[in-house]
């Protein structure tokens, strides 16, 4: 058996059972006029974060999201596209697509503007997604690829690649840990499963994300998620799990690597109203320029005694260089 079978049977079990701590996250449900989300669908919420950001959201795009849960984000999602089958959820457990196709009709009663119609549930794996290349705007995970292993990561992400249209966007929600894990956390497959064991540092999550072709990334939230302690686990040393949110876009590469945004922001305080660095960054005085970690390191490299650099926030909320 694979750790993706006892994967299968986490979530099985979860849909038939829900369990409100399963994957414990404090962040507030979005509350939004007239968006009612039922009862169930927090109860059901197994994610870690936010894959829902209005920006991310106009014009009505196609949107798809795997890993379905209890369907709460895809409810979040369909508030702001409200379109017959704008909003495609996969999932590998047919449990859960059952569980949330209820959910979906407890929505319906509870919110006048929804439609169960707007949301498409297939069947299907996050490793060989039944979507068509090149057809969607918005892809969101939340809280599955951490489990996957490098290969199957590997394969995860090039699948929304490949059916994000050209500037397409990756939205996603996973736990990340700075710290080595010992390989008996690693390899316990229910710990993995239940999004504590799997997860990467920061940094090698997202040269995942680059390595795959995403020419633009951006940390939007890292908070505490939780704690590994040696009573309770298999650990010598206390392990602490933060968790991100980060948006993947299909931008082209550019020819001197990928614009990563952690929340650094460049502040020029010379005698000039304003400093262009001809490379297509003007940073106006006194004005906080966000610029990404590659801009950062080039503009760093100029050895200025007139530009501040604020440390990575990873709160990064658009605009910008780049
Ligand atoms: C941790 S839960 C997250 C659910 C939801 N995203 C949320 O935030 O509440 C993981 C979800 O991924 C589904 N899943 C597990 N393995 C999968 C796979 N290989 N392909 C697609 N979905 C999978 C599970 O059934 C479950 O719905």
């Amino acid at each position: 058996m694979s750790y993706l079978d006892t994967t299968h049977d986490v979530y099985k079990e979860a849909a038939l059972t829900p369990d409100v701590g399963l994957c414990c996250t404090t962040n507030p449900i979005w509350e939004l006029p007239g968006l009612k989300i039922p009862k169930i669908m927090q109860e059901m919420n197994y994610g870690c974060g936010s894959t829902v950001h209005a920006r991310d959201l106009t014009n009505n795009p196609k949107m798809l999201y795997v890993g379905v849960g209890g369907g709460m984000e895809l409810l979040q999602f369909s508030y702001f596209n409200r379109q017959k089958g704008g909003v495609v959820g996969v999932d590998v457990v047919d449990e859960m697509l059952e569980a949330s196709r209820k959910n979906f009709k407890v929505a319906e009663e509870q919110n006048s503007w929804f439609k169960s119609e707007f949301v498409d549930l297939k069947k299907g794996d996050a490793l060989n997604l039944p979507v068509e290349d090149n057809s969607i705007d918005v892809a969101a995970q939340n809280c599955l690829f951490n489990i996957f292993k490098t290969d199957d990561l590997k394969k995860a992400i090039a699948e929304m690649y490949r059916v994000l249209k050209p500037h397409g966007r990756l939205v996603m929600s996973d736990p990340t840990c700075e710290q080595p894990m010992n390989e008996t956390l690693r390899n316990d497959e229910r710990l993995r499963a239940l999004c504590l064991s799997g997860s990467l540092p920061i940094a090698e999550y997202v040269k995942m994300l680059t390595d795959a072709g995403f020419g633009t990334i951006e940390i939007r939230a890292r908070k505490p998620y939780r704690i590994l302690d040696p009573k309770n686990y298999p650990t010598d040393e206390l392990i602490y799990i933060e968790s991100i949110e980060v948006a993947a876009i299909k931008d082209p590469m550019p020819a001197d690597g990928p614009c990563v945004f952690t929340g650094k922001a460049a502040i020029y305080y010379g005698e000039e109203d304003y400093f262009d660095d001809k490379q297509g960054h003007i940073l106006l005085k006194n004005q906080p320029l966000a610029i990404c970690d590659k801009t950062a390191a080039a503009l760093k490299a100029l050895n200025r005694d007139d530009i501040y650099f604020s440390e990575s926030t990873y709160h990064y909320d658009g605009g910008g260089c780049c």
